[in-house]
Parts: structure tokens; C-alpha cells; sequence
């Protein structure tokens, strides 16, 4: 079977970390590339987690530093879940890996323009440098197969009432790639969180005893504790890896098409996904959204590709 040839854009991060791991070895999967975005945490520190993650699980992929301000907007952080790092919890052997010289907008139009349109661009951090890309090369969104984004919801938010925190922290960003006309795949908060990471998964991952499988459980007990100090659950929603998950089996999600729409004009509603789930309004659709998650065969995921390293 024909390799899903990916670029994954990324924040990490705990849940992006997980991301880079099902990404990074799944047979499924050809990772071309990981570009960096600032939101968890400021670019430098993002950038610097996704070298310890890749070095320590041996994942042999080029990272790309990015953008490191949003497009419009003032920068947010995520220090409350991710901590002062964006990776607090585990702990690193000293770090030897070097990001790429190149841009990671740079990378992106260059990756895409050279491709034969079979590339799948993941986001799950703000948009702003797939944004930057279609702005610098529009030419860019035909090249692209789709994008599959961790971010949104068709329901409540996790930073305002209104908004989740991949779209609230880049609102621009994010309506230039949902009015780019390029197939999309939205994976929101109506879904990540019912994918809980509970002590008994967390348990059940550390029974597979190596070094993804310990890293997994580092970065679930700094993830957890903080999810349930800040929205009071017994599990940490696993948002990012879902993304992964559902290009190695597309069952896991169930999608339904319809209008998605960017909120950039009003206060509260600011990053807001206005997702038209009863096609009120009669437009075209923008974007496949996950309405629900086989969570159990998300867990089966997480598990078989942890066990993938040594
Ligand atoms: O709202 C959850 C999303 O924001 C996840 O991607 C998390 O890593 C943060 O980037
Ligand atoms: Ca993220």
C-alpha cells in the first residue's frame, strides 16, 4: 500500500509530542517533514522539543523552524497545560540535534511546488505558517492533497467560550487556509475530548515498557495533572495524535461535510469555527468535521504504534 506522504506542522507540545510519535514510525506514514510554529510555547522552545523527541525516539526527519508571531493578532501561550518549556515532565539526554537552516514557510512551498500534489499537510499548532506559505505562494493549494487540522469545534471552546486554541491563537492564519479551497479534514474539541488518556490507559501504555512507550508516560503525567488542575478531568484529552490516527485508519473518525467558517471580525467570537452542521445557510462545504471517534480503536492505535520502537 502506497505511503501517506506527510508534512507535519506542529507546537510541541505533550499531545504534538504523541503526534511525532505515531507519525514518525507508523508504516503508513512517510513523514517528509516537521515544521514549527509557536503556541504551546515561543518558537524557540517549541522548536527544541520536537529535536529532543525526535532525537530520543530516533526519528530520523527533518525539523523546520517557522513562524514565531502570529500574523495579525499578539502571540498567546499555553504554559498552563504545556508548562514553562511547552514540554514539562520529561527529561531529555542532552540535545545534539540541530533544526534546518531553511524557513519552515520556505520548506513548505518548496516541498509542495516540487511535489506531485500526493503531499498531506497536518496542522496541530496555529496555522500561521501554512497561512504564510498560501500568502507567499498561492500556487501552493492546488499542490496540496489535504489538510488534515487538529483545531476547532462545533461546540465550546478551551481558551474563550467561543474558540479552541490552534484557531484563537492565529485566527488569520486559520481563515486563509479554510478559504484556500483545498480539501480539509477538521479535527475538534467535539471529538479530542472524548479521547481522555485515564490512569488505565496511561497503565496500559507503560506495560509495553520502552522508550516511546516511557516517554508516552512522562509527558501523560505533567499533560494530565494539569488538564484536571484547569478543566477538572480525570484524563487529558489527547487532541493532536487523532490526526495521525485517522490517516492510518480513516475509520477511527466519522466525518459529515459542511461550511466552516473563521470568526476574525468580533470580539467574542474571535477564532471562533462556525461550523453550519445543518447547512442553514445553504454554502459550499469547506471542511469534513469529526462528529464522533472511535475511542477505543484510538487507544488500539496509540498502543500498536508505541510498541513500533524498541
Ligand atoms: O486546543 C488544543 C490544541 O492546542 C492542541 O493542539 C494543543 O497542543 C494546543 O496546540
Ligand atoms: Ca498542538
Amino acid at each position: 500500500m502506497e505511503k501517506i506522504k506527510i508534512i507535519l506542522d506542529c507546537d510541541p507540545g505533550h499531545d504534538d509530542a504523541v503526534a511525532i510519535t505515531l507519525a514518525g514510525k507508523n508504516p503508513a506514514i512517510e513523514l517528509l517533514g516537521i515544521t514549527i510554529v509557536s503556541g504551546n510555547q515561543t518558537l524557540d522552545k517549541t522548536v527544541r522539543n520536537a529535536l529532543n523527541i525526535t532525537q530520543h525516539l530516533g526519528i530520523d526527519v527533518p525539523v523546520y523552524g517557522g513562524c514565531c508571531e502570529p500574523m495579525v493578532r499578539k502571540k498567546i501561550v499555553a504554559r498552563d497545560i504545556h508548562g514553562e518549556s511547552g514540554l514539562d515532565g520529561p527529561v531529555f539526554p542532552p540535545l545534539e540535534r540541530k533544526a534546518e537552516p531553511e524557513h519552515a514557510v520556505n520548506y513548505i512551498i518548496r516541498t509542495l511546488m516540487e511535489s506531485d500534489g500526493d503531499i498531506t499537510v497536518v496542522t496541530t499548532g496555529p496555522m500561521t505558517n501554512l497561512a504564510m506559505a498560501l500568502r507567499m505562494e498561492p500556487k501552493i493549494a492546488e499542490k496540496i492533497k489535504q489538510i488534515v487540522l487538529m483545531g476547532g469545534s462545533y461546540g465550546n471552546g478551551n481558551v474563550t467560550p467561543a474558540a479552541e486554541f490552534n484557531i484563537v491563537a492565529d485566527a488569520e492564519a486559520a481563515y486563509v487556509c479554510f478559504t484556500a479551497g483545498v480539501p480539509m479534514t477538521m479535527v475538534g474539541l467535539d471529538v479530542t475530548r472524548r479521547a481522555l488518556c485515564y490512569p488505565k490507559i496511561v497503565e496500559r501504555m507503560a506495560k509495553i515498557n520502552n522508550r516511546a512507550s516511557k516517554l508516552f508516560v512522562d509527558l501523560m503525567a505533567h499533560f494530565c495533572k494539569t488538564q484536571k488542575e484547569t478543566f477538572g478531568w480525570e484524563g487529558g484529552p489527547l487532541h493532536d495524535p487523532i490526526t495521525i490516527a485517522y490517516l492510518i485508519d480513516p475509520s477511527v473518525l466519522k466525518v459529515k461535510p459542511m461550511n466552516v467558517r473563521i470568526d476574525i471580525r468580533s470580539s467574542d467570537s474571535y477564532g471562533r469555527t462556525n461550523c453550519d452542521i445543518f447547512d442553514y445557510l445553504g454554502l459550499p462545504h469547506t471542511a469534513d468535521v469529526a462528529m464522533d471517534i472511535d475511542v477505543e480503536r484510538f487507544w488500539d492505535i496509540i498502543e500498536e504504534n508505541l510498541r513500533l520502537y524498541d
